[in-house]
């Protein structure tokens, strides 16, 4: 070991034991907006966990009503509670995945901030983590677990459905894989950490998936606990959560070979379709335009909306704004130029040999999707 000045201090420093260093628990918040919820989750843990040496890491999206200030009010207070501030970011998943990979505790759990999960199982979501498990979820739908009063039935159903969509992926028994509360072993999560889709919801499913493709599944254990409505403030689900909800899934059932991006983009392109034949339909039978100049606006409707679509859906995580959001779209169109000349020679030359007019055009189209997903993803959205 190096020798300095002020050596003493630093051997201080490097005596914790005793101390609570380095944690055995990190609880990791996902926040944005909760600024009337985290102190009282902040106390409704200490109490649960006793003893237990814990640190707390909210993970904010700098929440315009100022979460990260009242978090930083209570660092002051509490030596055990820190926050991560993320700007120009947004994204529960990719949250909980920075907040897990910035501790130095063997076991990482995550809760939600606005007290729908019952912080009072962690120190049994603990145990049964000391005795062996890699994972320890929360359930709702095992044992004494229940929704409870904390879903609408809309939301029930819909959270049914992926369930049973989340167990066609699981390739494991998990009474509910859409849950938001768990607790993992950090080396287990860190096998997988930079493989792990950083939008939507869904970092559990993921976090299972991706370990069991890696060819080594994680041992599941779970702990029920009754979901209460949230305490203040507004949930953040939304239907494009659900929609990359549905892209994570077919990604994971294709054998995570197509990213979810390129379905997403790809469904996206299937919309501009059909947006392109209306369009052609109304210049051509509504204004009574010709047919090259109504195939020329019915284009460049198309790519506009495709263009749109993509960066608030597609890659709502990176979207373009301002001055990026013009060069963008001029960039796009140029892209989706360069795919349609790629279209047509693949499918002329395919048709110059085999004459089979759909086979030729769904190369050309298939081509074409693939060249302007590459191109955009690494010039347009990179
Ligand atoms: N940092 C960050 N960034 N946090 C976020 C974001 C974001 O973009 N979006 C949501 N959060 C935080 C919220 O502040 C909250 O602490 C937590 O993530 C869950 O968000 P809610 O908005 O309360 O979601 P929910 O109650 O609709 O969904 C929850 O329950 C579902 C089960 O029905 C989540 O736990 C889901 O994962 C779970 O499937
Ligand atoms: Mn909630």
């Amino acid at each position: 070991m190096m020798q300095v000045d002020g050596q003493a201090r630093v051997d201080d420093l490097r005596n914790t034991i005793g101390t609570g260093h380095p944690p055995q628990l990190a609880v990791i918040v996902p926040s944005f907006n909760e600024r009337d919820n985290i102190e009282l989750l902040y106390e409704k843990t200490a109490i649960a966990l006793g003893e237990t040496a814990w640190e707390m890491i909210v993970v904010d999206d700098n929440s315009p009503d100022g979460t990260a200030d009242v978090v930083n009010e209570m660092a002051r207070v509490y030596a055990n509670v820190r926050c991560i501030r993320r700007f120009g970011r947004r994204g529960l998943s990719s949250a909980c995945v920075e907040g897990m990979a910035a501790t130095a505790a063997p076991f990482v759990a995550v809760i939600d901030a606005d007290l729908q999960h019952d912080e009072a199982i962690l120190p049994q979501m603990l145990d049964k983590a000391l005795a062996g498990a890699d994972l320890v979820v929360g359930t709702r739908f095992a044992g004494e677990g229940s929704a409870g009063e904390g879903l609408s039935a809309a939301r029930l159903s819909g959270s049914q459905m992926a369930t049973r969509m989340a167990a066609m992926i699981a390739g494991q028994p998990i009474s509910d894989p859409m849950s938001g509360f768990f607790l993992v072993r950090r080396d287990r999560f860190e096998a997988v950490a930079p493989k792990l889709a950083s939008d939507g919801f869904k970092i559990l499913i993921d976090l299972i998936v991706t370990s069991a493709r890696g060819g080594k599944p994680l041992t599941i254990a779970e702990v029920p606990y009754v979901f209460r409505p949230r305490h203040a403030g507004e949930s953040k689900m939304n239907p494009l959560i659900v929609i990359q909800y549905l892209g994570l899934w077919a990604s994971k059932l294709s054998g995570g070979v197509l990213p979810p991006s390129f379905l997403l983009f790809g469904l996206v392109g299937v919309t501009g379709v059909v947006v392109h034949m209306a369009t052609l339909g109304v210049f051509t039978s509504g204004l009574g335009a010709n047919f090259v100049v109504s195939q020329i606006a019915a284009t460049l409707v198309a790519m506009t909306w495709n263009f749109f679509l993509n960066n608030n859906l597609t890659y709502a995580d990176r979207r373009l704004r301002g001055r990026k959001l013009v060069f963008g779209l001029i960039g796009f169109y140029a892209i989706c130029a360069l795919g349609g000349i790629a279209n047509i020679s693949v499918a002329s030359g395919i048709y110059e040999l085999r004459h089979q007019t759909f086979v030729a055009g769904l190369a050309g189209a298939v081509m074409s999707s693939v060249f302007n997903y590459a191109v955009t993803r690494a010039f347009t959205w990179k």
